[in-house]
């Protein structure tokens, strides 16, 4: 501490593992996912599709090509077809033998534990998986700790008119981080959370994110100033695969 540099303090400030902790784990993976909980985030962040036979299917793309031991398409394969494929090898071999997860086991196994936050993969090329997730999520009783996210704003804007009590967030694409007044006052109308790439943001716009009454997460591909961008920007949330930040060292801007 020299006096150039300040200690930061935000305790309230929360820990997503994106993807799991996709950083130690292969992604969207239940060793991820576990991993995230014992380094003591807040959420876990996940993607989510639907197979062939309509069950809610953890993977970031649309295809198992780059996660799994197998090629193809998501919506082409039932559940028990996706099932035979290993999910662990292509990050390691220590991971062989990992199974795909559906969204059904995650929040059997995880809600209990920590905060979800399920992005809907292009949610517009699986039509009815809004109300899929709304009556899995009806079986629980207290939805505080979930919050439901995606490009899509048209499904967002379903979601919560299906289940209004439930947090959802909408998520910027990099090159249109820079937001209308306009664009925010529609998006901030019926989203709890905004949330941006932290490359493509300043703090002006966390700030009008904030000011209308909504929270702000940040995620990054590779960026290594992205837990200090955050802090300097005073976002709600970091979205990282490296979920570290808050058992680690201190943080010095
Ligand atoms: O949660 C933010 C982030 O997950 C969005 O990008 O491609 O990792 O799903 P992507
Ligand atoms: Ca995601």
């Amino acid at each position: 501490f020299n006096g150039q540099t300040k200690r930061v303090h935000q305790p309230n400030m929360m820990s997503i593992a994106h993807r799991g902790a996709s950083g130690f784990a292969p992604e969207n993976t239940r060793s991820a996912f576990q991993k995230g909980v014992e380094l003591q985030a807040d959420y876990l962040e996940c993607d989510v599709h639907l197979s062939k036979d309509g069950e809610l299917i953890i993977m970031h793309d649309d295809n198992i090509d780059r996660t799994t031991d197998g090629n193809g398409f998501i919506k082409d394969y039932t559940l028990a077809e996706l099932r035979q494929f290993d999910a662990g090898i292509t990050f390691s071999e220590e991971f062989q033998g990992e199974s795909i997860m559906t969204l059904n086991e995650l929040l059997d196994e995880f809600f209990d534990k920590i905060g979800l936050l399920i992005e809907l993969k292009n949610p517009a090329n699986y039509p009815g998986i809004e109300e899929s997730i709304v009556s899995l999520l009806r079986n629980y009783e207290d939805l505080s700790s979930i919050i439901v996210q995606s490009f899509d704003v048209e499904s967002m804007k379903k979601m919560h008119s299906l289940l209004p009590e439930l947090e959802v967030a909408v998520l910027v694409r990099p090159a249109e981080s820079l937001l209308s007044e306009k664009k925010l006052d529609e998006l901030t109308s019926f989203a709890s959370y905004v949330n941006f790439n932290v490359s493509f943001i300043n703090k002006r716009m966390v700030n009008k994110v904030q000011q209308r009454g909504s929270k702000v997460l940040v995620w990054s591909k590779n960026d290594k100033k992205l837990v200090s961008k955050a802090h300097k920007y005073g976002v709600d949330g970091i979205i990282s695969d490296y979920p570290t930040w808050r058992i680690d060292k201190p943080i010095y801007l």
